[in-house]
């Protein structure tokens, strides 16, 4: 039994700066792979970029640099994005590295012993921006890229092709026995459909292109792109030298709903043919469109993620992605929404149920937590913490975070009916004491459940309720026992954690 967690993130092409679409996946991952750490699980966060292939060739040759000099500069952005947004990936991996190739090699290799790659022809439409490959009937009308609608070039070579029509029976196999090897339930039901309509060999070289890694058997060819991306899963844990099957099989990789066919089917075509174990899950969320349109350049709305965490900050960005639409449908990104969001929910529930609270302790009770005392808030503060850890196992990030606010809510209210300042006055201590003690262990619990999202506010909310360890280094089954906050313990002047915003 491994006792890891294994999530990812797809790694992104260098052709262009990041943008949200790619803060999203990597935002999630990170919220995910924080929880799993708070679970107690090792975990390991992998992400990193896909330097080779026609798109990224293409854009090199139009700034007249190399290829190679395009990633490296464009690398940069993408490791940059992740520290402002506080991403814990543990390891970054590009596919120009050494290490990269080795495990492609070798991966090619085990499949080229297997016998399931063959020489032949390949003639079709080809889509440089998505390096896929279309037939005449997926084009339709006008002869378009049935994925993002641009004009697609004919193409004709000599291609090595894998027999991915070996591999329908097994593939149907292994999504009959796991429910659970695609999410959410409709991509499982592309999946399954698509599989059933049989699979045709896929063609895994290119001539045409040097920008890639050669064929060990014929140097004149490069692999394609989506072979050699894909392996950065099995590269960037040490694949093949020992030690990475400590952590392969991955629990989760997390991918957009376009890139779905080529995690879903290819890659564990890949894999079985390798010997190698397939993924636990893919889990493929939606896509987000700006104020109502499409994102694209050429509309000039794309959202900047560095611009977002600049004007309303890192955890007020990560928060509203998570909290905005339901993990897996689509969303849309507007500015009154995430502004909204902030006023209503981060600084009204939550920012001054911490600063009402707080400031009452400190007025009343001197800054010292009181003794641990049983009220009612506790059945609903340990339910929502299981509710809680349900939601998130689910990868259901908007509804653990909805379960969080109700808590929030009942303690606003809590403090409303209990009303500390009328018991203060009538020298009700004990009673007083009661009440506040519940409301601060209720915000020890939301510190641990919004950690995830937001790691920098629940650290605040950490030290403000006066410790001083990291949060990062708490684990729900050590600290989500009601009771947790030592007696005496001296809290902090509390501080805003979210100002409030214009629109
Ligand atoms: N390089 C491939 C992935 C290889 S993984 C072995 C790739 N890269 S990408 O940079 O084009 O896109 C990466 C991710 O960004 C995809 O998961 C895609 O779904 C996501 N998004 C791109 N635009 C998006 C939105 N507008 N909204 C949400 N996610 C979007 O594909």
């Amino acid at each position: 039994m491994k006792d890891t967690f294994y999530v990812t993130t797809p790694i992104y092409y260098v052709n262009d700066v990041p943008h949200i679409g790619h803060a999203y996946t990597t935002i999630a991952a990170d919220v995910l792979a924080r929880y799993k750490r708070l679970c107690g699980l090792k975990t390991f966060f992998l992400t990193g970029t896909d330097e080779h292939g026609q798109k990224i060739e293409k854009a090199a040759r139009e700034l007249g640099i190399t290829p190679k000099e395009l990633a490296d500069g464009v690398v940069g952005r993408f490791k940059d994005l992740w520290r402002i947004l506080e991403i814990s990936n543990d390891d970054f991996i590009r596919t120009t590295e050494p290490r990269h190739e080795r495990a492609v090699l070798e991966l090619f290799n085990r499949i080229w012993k297997k016998g399931d790659i063959y020489l032949g022809e390949y003639e079709d439409w080809y889509c440089v921006p998505c390096e896929s490959f279309w037939t005449e009937k997926e084009l339709g009308e006008g002869r378009r890229c049935p994925e993002c609608g641009r004009q697609v070039d004919r193409l004709r070579e000599k291609s090595y092709f894998f027999r991915l029509s070996r591999y329908q029976e097994p593939l149907l196999r292994l999504l009959e026995e796991n429910p659970n090897f695609v999410k959410p339930q409709s991509r499982y039901n592309e999946v399954l459909s698509f599989v059933k309509g049989g699979l045709k060999d896929l063609s895994i070289s290119r001539m045409t292109s040097r920008w890639g890694i050669p064929l060990p058997n014929d140097p004149d060819c490069v692999l394609y792109v989506w072979f050699d991306a894909l392996v950065n899963y099995l590269s960037g844990i040490g694949f093949p030298e020992e030690g990475y099957e400590k952590i392969w099989p991955a629990d989760c990789h997390l991918i957009g709903k376009d890139i779905l066919r080529f995690h879903a089917i290819y890659w564990p075509a890949f894999l079985m043919s390798a010997g190698l174990p397939v993924p636990r899950m893919v889990f493929a969320h939606g896509w987000w469109t700006v104020e109502g349109q499409k994102m694209s350049k050429s509309l000039g709305n794309v959202v900047d993620p560095y611009e977002m965490a600049e004007r309303y900050g890192v955890d007020q960005f990560r928060y509203f992605l998570m909290r905005e639409v339901s993990f897996g449908l689509d969303g849309d990104f507007s500015q009154r929404a995430i502004v909204n969001r902030i006023n209503s929910e981060l600084a009204n529930d939550f920012g001054n149920l911490v600063s009402r609270t707080l400031a009452m302790v400190r007025r009343y009770l001197g800054g010292r937590i009181p003794s641990p005392s049983d009220g009612q808030l506790r059945q609903k503060a340990l339910h929502t913490l299981e509710e809680y850890r349900k939601l998130m196992d689910d990868l259901s990030f908007q509804r653990a975070l909805l379960a969080v606010w109700e808590l929030i809510g009942s303690v606003n209210k809590y403090i409303d009916s209990t009303a500390p300042w009328s018991l203060y006055k009538e020298k009700r201590i004990r009673e007083l004491k009661e009440a506040l003690y519940n409301c601060l262990e209720c915000l020890r619990f939301v510190a641990l459940m919004v950690y995830p999202f937001m790691p920098r506010s629940a650290q605040r909310l950490w030290e403000m309720l006066g410790f001083r360890n990291g949060i990062e280094g708490e684990t729900i089954d050590k600290s989500g026992t009601w009771g947790g906050l030592p007696e005496g313990q001296e809290v902090a002047e509390p501080t805003p954690l979210f100002p409030r915003m214009e629109v």
